[in-house]
């Protein structure tokens, strides 16, 4: 492909939201050693992605601008690199560019590192398989490594808590709890109710009631293990719903959850809240492809766009309603 120039977005500078990507011709990129170059037939929108933009983790990321935004991918490799042994042109993969603040997937082309990427079987749709990143990766690894669940009904009933529901990591969470022994109960906006029990939830709370600001479970429960996919609820709404040794893991982990981070573990506090960054990884994706294969996960996609509109996908991020995904299909 050395010489051919594909279609990218990308911006060039801290800041403007939507307005601020930028539609360019420049060269497709080559698979160095190890590399694999895809043809990407989808990439999905995560929240960090547009805070990378508004300079959230300033001056680390991006490394340099201009910067295509998005790393994680789904489409079919057209060249591998020197020592690349387990994928050959034509297979159909997932893939992460390397993490939130790795960056590429906004292009007709992309690169990944072999070990980043996972075979994608047919029954796994490009735009589903780009979903499988960041979001469900942090889905799993919020309940399974950091949380502890094990996800086989033969373990002892964990009571789970997972707020935002509707959203991209939330309603991953709630169905890969279900493959537990677990009672799940859900916090969404009255809208998704319906959806969010689709999901498996066992209760649902609509997050916008005096009972769904307090977290309380209709149905009595202490919760052994919160995925806390949203802002701005402190650690006293928290803490009379968790039970002895409830955990909860904070996602989007602010200055209070650092704090009490802090002072829980002087104190060796029973009850807790982890922060948690999760970089998606290829074993966790492998693993997730194959839950969805065999049916067991669902990705639901709030909405799809070419990449020409780019633009009204990352604004539909930045909004913060989606129920499940938001897509680009280069
Ligand atoms: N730590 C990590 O590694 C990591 C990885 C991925 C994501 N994150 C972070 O996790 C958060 C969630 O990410 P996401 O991709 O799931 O976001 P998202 O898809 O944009 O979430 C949108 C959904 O959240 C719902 N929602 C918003 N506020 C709510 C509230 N107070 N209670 C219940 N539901 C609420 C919205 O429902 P309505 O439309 O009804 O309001 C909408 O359906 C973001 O802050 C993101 O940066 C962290």
């Amino acid at each position: 492909m050395a010489g051919k120039v594909m279609h990218a977005v990308w911006y060039t500078r801290y800041g403007g939201g939507a307005a601020g990507l930028k539609h360019v011709e420049i060269p497709i990129p080559a698979p160095g050693k190890g590399e694999i170059l895809m043809k990407v037939e989808a990439t999905s929108i995560n929240p960090i992605d547009w805070k990378i933009q508004n300079g959230f983790v300033r001056p680390i990321l991006p490394r340099k601008f201009p910067f295509i935004p998005l790393s994680d991918v789904a489409g079919e490799v057209v060249e591998v690199g020197p020592g690349v042994k387990n994928f050959k042109a034509g297979d159909k993969i997932v893939a992460t560019l390397g993490g939130p603040g790795a960056g590429g997937g906004l292009a007709e082309y992309a690169v990944a590192k072999e070990s980043l990427t996972v075979l994608r079987p047919p029954e796994v749709s490009a735009a589903k398989g780009a979903c499988l990143g960041i979001a469900a990766c942090t889905a799993l690894h919020s309940l399974t490594v950091t949380g502890g669940l094990k996800l086989e009904k033969t373990e002892p009933r964990t009571n789970v808590l997972v707020t935002a529901a509707s959203g991209g990591v939330g309603h991953y969470a709630v169905q890969l709890a279900k493959l537990g022994n677990t009672h799940v109960t859900a916090t969404c906006g009255a809208r998704n109710i319906d959806f969010v029990k689709s999901l498996g939830a066992d209760e649902v709370l609509d997050y916008k009631t005096p009972e769904g600001a307090a977290l309380k479970s209709p149905s009595g429960q202490k919760y052994d293990l919160v995925v806390n996919c949203t802002t701005g609820i402190p650690w006293s709404t928290f803490k009379p719903n968790l039970s002895k040794t409830g955990k909860v893991i904070d996602i989007t982990p602010g200055g209070c959850t650092f704090l009490n981070y802090a002072v829980q573990k002087l104190t060796f506090s029973k009850k807790k809240v982890i922060p948690l960054l999760v970089f998606p990884n290829a074993q966790e994706i492998g693993f997730l492809v194959k839950l969805a294969k065999e049916g067991k996960l669902k990705t639901v996609l709030d909405s799809r766009y070419p990449l020409s509109q780019a633009e009204k996908a990352w604004a539909k991020s930045i909004e913060g309603h989606a129920t499940g995904k938001v897509v680009v299909e280069p």
